[in-house]
């Protein structure tokens, strides 16, 4: 990771946490990963050479920043999709500035509704990031569109350990998946999916 973008994402982070922090209502904040969440899911997309990323909960593109700069080196794209047209205006331009803007579409919409209309098995790596009561349902789309040995990740599996705990035990009974939980940041829950 170059300087400038190093840069852009510490400028990003603390500026999220100064709007964040007097914010009662926690859909006004802007909730962006924790850095050492996202480095470790940039790491999981260039360890995978994940072509076709998909984000679920964009905000202001904090960590899509961290997916897109991945993806650059994958030769591949990050999909980010955020259900607030605001939000989404700003994280473009947000990757914009960060440089990185080619790598990503940002599509303002429902993540229900872009997973629905994605194609069978076309995805490396699937990041959920948004409303975490919505997870269950996603759950045989995701099974769907997720690649052969193709991974998801879900951040907050221990800061809101309650809320991820339902989806944790579906994801933990399908055959299909391998579940791990990684300690890092606000706790980030793995599947991959290693049967065809
Ligand atoms: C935790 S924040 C995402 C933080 C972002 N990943 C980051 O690290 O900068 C959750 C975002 O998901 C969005 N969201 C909630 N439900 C959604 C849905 N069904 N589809 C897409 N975005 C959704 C919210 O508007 C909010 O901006």
């Amino acid at each position: 990771m170059d300087d400038q973008l190093a840069r852009v994402l510490d400028d990003l982070y603390r500026a999220g946490r100064a709007h964040d922090g007097p914010l009662a209502d926690r859909l006004q904040r802007l909730r962006n990963m924790t850095p050492d969440a996202a480095r470790l899911i940039a790491t999981l997309i260039r360890a995978r050479r994940a072509t076709s990323v998909l984000e679920i909960g964009t905000s202001n593109g904090y960590s899509a920043i961290w997916f897109a700069d991945a993806a650059r080196d994958t030769g591949g794209r990050l999909t980010t999709v955020e259900i607030d047209g605001s939000r989404a205006a700003v994280a473009r331009a947000n990757l914009e500035r960060a440089g990185v803007r080619e790598y990503a579409d940002v599509v303002h919409g429902d993540g229900a509704d872009v997973l629905a209309r994605t194609p069978d098995a076309s995805v490396d790596l699937v990041v959920l990031d948004a409303e975490r009561p919505a997870y269950a349902e996603y759950l045989p789309q995701l099974r769907r569109v997720l690649k052969p040995y193709g991974v998801l990740a879900v951040d907050n599996a221990v800061s809101h350990r309650d809320q991820v705990a339902a989806f944790r035990e579906l994801l933990t009974a399908e055959k299909e998946f391998a579940v791990a939980l990684h300690e890092v940041g606000d706790g980030v829950l793995t599947g991959v999916r290693v049967l065809s």
